[in-house]
C-alpha cells in the first residue's frame, strides 16, 4: 500500500476510536444540557458545591461526584473536563461578575470571542496584545487582580476549547 494512504488510515482510525477525543465547549454543553435545570454552572457551584481537599463536595457527603455524574447526562469523555471545571468554579469567588460583566458577557463569551491562543499564549483580538500585558492596564485593576483575571480567562479558555 501507498505509504501516506497507510498513514492516513491510521490517523483516522485513531480518531473513531476515541482515542483523541472530539474537542468539547464545556460552558455550550452546560447552557444546553444542564442549565434548564441548574441555571449558570459558576452560580450553581459556588451555591451548591464545594472543595474539600482536592474533591468536588456536593449535598451529600457520600455521594462520589465524578461517579455521580457518570450517570447524569454526559458521555464519557466529558465528565472529567464538567468535574474540573465545577470544581475551578466551586474554588473561585464571583470576581468576574462583579468587575466584567457591567461591561462585558460572560466570561466563555469574551474567551470565544475577544481571544486567540498563538503557541500557547493567549493574546487579544482587538489589540493582539498578550493577554497578560493587556489586562494590566485595562479597566483600572488593582495590582494583582489583573494576573487573577488573566488566569480566570486563561482557564476558561481551555474550558471551551477543550481538547
Ligand atoms: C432534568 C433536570 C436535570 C438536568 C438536565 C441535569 N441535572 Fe444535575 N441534578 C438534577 C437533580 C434533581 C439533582 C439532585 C439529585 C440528587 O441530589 O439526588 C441533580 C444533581 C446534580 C449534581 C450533584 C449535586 C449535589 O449536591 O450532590 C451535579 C454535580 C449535577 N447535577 C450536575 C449536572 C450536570 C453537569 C448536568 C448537565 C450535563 C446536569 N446536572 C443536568 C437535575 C438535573
Ligand atoms: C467600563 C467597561 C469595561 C469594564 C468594567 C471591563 N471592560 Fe474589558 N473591555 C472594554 C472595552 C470598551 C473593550 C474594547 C476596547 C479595548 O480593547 O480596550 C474591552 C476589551 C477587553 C478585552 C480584549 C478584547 C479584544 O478583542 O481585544 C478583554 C480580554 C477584556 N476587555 C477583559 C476584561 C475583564 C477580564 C474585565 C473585568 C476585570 C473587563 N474587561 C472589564 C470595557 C470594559
Amino acid at each position: 500500500m501507498h505509504r501516506g494512504l497507510r498513514c492516513f488510515i491510521c490517523a483516522c482510525a485513531v480518531g473513531w476510536t476515541g482515542s483523541a477525543p472530539l474537542a468539547v465547549d464545556l460552558h455550550r454543553l452546560w447552557e444546553d444540557r444542564c442549565a434548564n435545570c441548574h441555571g449558570e454552572a459558576g452560580d450553581f457551584a459556588r451555591r451548591f458545591l464545594s472543595v474539600q481537599g482536592d474533591a468536588l463536595q456536593g449535598a451529600h457527603p457520600d455521594r462520589e461526584l465524578r461517579r455521580f455524574l457518570q450517570n447524569h447526562y454526559l458521555k464519557n469523555n466529558e465528565i472529567d473536563g464538567v468535574y474540573t471545571m465545577l470544581l475551578a468554579q466551586a474554588g473561585s469567588d464571583p470576581r468576574f461578575k462583579e468587575r466584567c460583566t457591567p461591561c462585558h458577557a460572560k466570561a466563555a463569551q469574551l474567551a470565544r470571542e475577544s481571544l486567540i491562543r498563538r503557541d500557547g499564549v493567549l493574546y487579544t483580538r482587538g489589540s493582539r496584545r498578550p493577554l497578560d500585558d493587556f489586562m494590566q492596564q485595562h479597566a483600572a485593576l488593582p495590582a494583582g487582580e489583573a494576573a487573577f483575571f488573566a488566569g480566570l480567562l486563561e482557564r476558561v479558555e481551555r474550558e471551551v476549547h477543550r481538547p
